[in-house]
């Protein structure tokens, strides 16, 4: 009956669709490279899919152990995302923690997977190469993983490059589960999203907050300004000659400045009378142009939180009834259901 109800606020998925599932650690701000990168595709391929994406918070644990600041992230993970796009109506968008079935489902992933195959996971390596105090959640991470994307009867992962190693841990845990217990789990395909877009940052390297290069994606004008500004250059003189492939501010025009303004600022570039000045200012104005209407958006739900709060509820509502489906089953095959 309830189940019923819920489903009924998304309308029914037709049958024949793809099921996707991803996961967003709330670990902090997004920066534009993030957006051109991973974020605007979930927004392009929920229409696709019968798409789950959730907030991971019970993955960010490992590393935000501060109640208050995981809450702050929860909800701006919440509002970024909605701001990119990404519509309730079309997606289940919800919290990990509200499909707590995952810690079961992890647990009962733990008991038929051993330590040397987890001991050989990048994170793992990566986390232990760095002589790393490693909790048990960082080792069992790709365990957890699994259960969000198996427990939903995932088709495909959409996922950075990074996480690829995670969704093939994800397929041998559905076989061998399906080994020992029979046919259960679906196996998910990755869907890597590094295609499409490196964004570079404004030191030239690929943006990314570990390098310090970034430009948030919500920034306010006057921190867009800032980011260019810092943008270092070589010392050539308005009216000489530059070559464009070699600037980092022409490099980050090529994203923001379109059309026939790219052009003209190529030839300006190539024959000389455009400064280093000039050519910022034409890219803070394209940058503020393209947050903006983002911006907006994430700045009206922001004076709504309760409303994003109810979304995401009835999201993890929805999810959480999905998930319980696969579990009876699960349960079952295990021996620890009783039959009514
Ligand atoms: N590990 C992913 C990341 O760091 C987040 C994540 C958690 C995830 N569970 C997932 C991604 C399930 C895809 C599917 O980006």
């Amino acid at each position: 009956m309830k189940k019923e109800r819920i489903l009924l606020l998304f309308g029914p998925m037709s049958k024949d669709s793809q099921i996707l599932v991803s996961g967003v650690k709330p670990t902090g701000r997004p920066h534009i490279g993030n957006y051109l990168g991973a974020m605007r595709q979930f927004a392009d391929l929920q229409t696709q899919y019968d798409s789950y994406v959730f907030i991971a918070d019970l993955h960010a644990l490992t590393t935000v152990q501060n109640g208050k600041e995981l809450h702050q992230n929860i909800i701006g993970v919440a509002l970024d995302y909605l701001a990119v796009g990404l519509d309730p109506e079309k997606v289940t968008l919800y919290k990990q923690s509200d499909v707590p079935q995952v810690a079961e489902l992890a647990w009962i992933f733990n008991s038929i997977t051993t330590m040397p195959y987890l001991m050989r996971a990048h994170a793992f390596k990566d986390a232990e190469a760095k002589n790393k105090e490693i909790n048990v959640g960082v080792f069992d991470y790709p365990l957890l993983m699994a259960a969000d994307i198996l427990i939903q009867d995932a088709d495909v992962v959409p996922v950075g490059l990074d996480q690829k190693q995670h969704i093939e841990i994800a397929r041998d845990v559905a076989e061998k589960f399906n080994r020992i217990y029979g046919d259960t789990f679906k196996l998910p395909k990755p869907l890597i999203l590094e295609a499409v877009q490196t964004v570079p940052g404004t030191d030239g390297q690929k943006m990314s907050k570990s390098y310090k290069n970034t430009i948030e994606l919500f920034a306010t004008d006057s921190e867009i300004k800032d980011a260019v500004m810092k943008i270092p250059t070589d010392s050539k003189g308005v009216d000489e000659a530059k070559d464009s492939e070699k600037d980092n501010v022409f490099a980050l025009h090529k994203h923001f400045t379109l059309g026939a303004e790219l052009e003209e600022v190529r030839d300006r570039y190539e024959s000389g009378g455009i400064g280093y000045k000039e050519s910022k200012d034409i890219l803070i104005k394209n940058i503020v142009t393209f947050v903006t209407p983002l911006r907006e958006r994430r700045n009206e739900l922001e004076k709504n939180i309760d409303l994003v709060q109810d979304m995401i509820t009835v999201g993890g509502k929805n999810a959480h009834a999905h998930a319980e489906e696969k579990m009876r089953e699960v349960r079952e095959k295990i021996g620890v259901q009783f039959k009514k």
